[in-house]
């Protein structure tokens, strides 16, 4: 960190300054030498002056009162003023110095404490990044698994029971109400296995992409609580990075939850433009709108939901911005970095 100028760099500037301390000679030495070295002169040039006056030109007694008198006065009293003067001088610029080289270790600890939170930060970004890309790889898995092996154990024996209801008699009513009974248990178990994979990774995300996906998460959840949904699209979403894919997909579906869950809202916007350097993704309501920042009041729940969203785009260089809509409702502003080669190669 660089620390302003100080007044030892200033006396720098002088010439004889800077030889003498280029001789080892730093600024408390030259002070001191100028201590002592400014009132002995004196001393010594008051005592030739004397000299000459009283013995050479007046020709009075070596010691004579006069002589004595104004030696002590102009050479000892005098010098010792300027000796106690320059003393309590060397007394400031010490005082100053020390509070200069406190401050300078402090601006070096800052700035050591600044960079070892920013390496930290950074090594947190891709911890969080990590973890998510797990998280979704153990999600997609768990999805394909349940559609694939859960999804066809129960189709097949759905079809079984349906082949049982054809070959048993009708006369046989109470097995058939049985029956009747079983297949509407086993097609409320399909739908909660659907539900199940849907929650943990939407097939049609990965088949068919962001939009397909966005479309039957919204009308999905919203269209049962009678909200509407109004979708709007700008440029092409196909040759997305699957990392922001995933990204924009969690963070509207923690949007839709947060929506459905507190805002009391009829109608959600939902509005997204890419173009080759940036994606955005706006999700809007008509409800009561998100409250202003409270002060803590002892509600010590954990609200994780917007903070997740945020933690998901900074993983990847982008943003989430939440804030009151006007007149009415809330926004969530959503911000993607994208860049040119990575869209292509996606
Ligand atoms: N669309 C919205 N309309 C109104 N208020 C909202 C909306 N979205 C969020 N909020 C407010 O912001 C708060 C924080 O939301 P956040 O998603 O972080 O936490 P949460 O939904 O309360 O809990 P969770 O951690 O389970 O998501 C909510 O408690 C709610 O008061
Ligand atoms: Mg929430």
């Amino acid at each position: 960190m660089q620390f302003p100028p100080t007044r030892s760099k200033s006396l720098q500037r002088f010439r004889l300054s800077r030889w003498l301390q280029e001789r080892g000679l730093n600024v408390e030495g030259q002070l001191r030498l100028i201590q002592w070295l400014l009132p002995l002169t004196l001393t010594g040039i008051v005592l030739i002056d004397e000299i000459k006056e009283h013995i050479l030109e007046k020709h009075e007694l070596l010691f004579s009162e006069n002589f004595l008198i104004e030696v002590t006065f102009f050479g000892l009293i005098g010098p010792t003023a300027v000796w106690l003067v320059l003393y309590w001088v060397r007394g400031v610029w010490q005082e100053r110095e020390d509070d200069r080289r406190l401050l300078q270790k402090m601006y070096n600890e800052l700035a050591e404490a600044q960079e070892r939170l920013t390496a930290l930060h950074v090594q947190r970004g891709k911890l969080v990044d990590r973890l998510m890309t797990v998280q979704e790889d153990e999600r997609r898995r768990l999805a394909r698994e349940i559609h694939d092996e859960l999804g066809q154990l129960l189709t097949g024996l759905s079809l079984n029971l349906k082949v049982c209801q054809e070959a048993v008699p009708q006369e046989l009513e109470a097995v058939h109400q049985h029956m009747a009974r079983i297949n509407t248990l086993i097609r409320h178990t399909i739908d909660q296995t659907h539900h199940l994979i849907v929650g943990l990774r939407p097939i049609v995300l990965d088949d068919y992409g962001l939009l397909p996906a966005l479309q039957e998460e919204l009308h999905q959840r919203l269209d049962p609580l009678d909200i509407d949904v109004h979708l709007e699209t700008n440029g092409s979403f196909e040759h997305l990075p699957p990392a922001v894919t995933t990204a924009v997909f969690r963070i509207v579906q923690e949007s839709v939850t947060n929506i459905i869950r507190h805002a009391n809202a009829h109608h959600v916007y939902l509005s997204l433009s890419c173009s080759t350097e940036e994606l955005r993704v706006t999700i809007e309501d008509d409800g009561v709108g998100i409250p202003e920042p409270q002060p803590l009041n002892g509600d010590n729940r954990q609200r994780l939901g917007i903070l997740g969203m945020q933690e998901r785009a900074a993983a990847l260089g982008g943003r989430v911005e939440v804030s009151r809509r006007q007149p009415y409702g809330t926004q969530v502003q959503v911000w993607f970095p994208l860049k040119r080669e990575e869209v292509e190669a996606a």
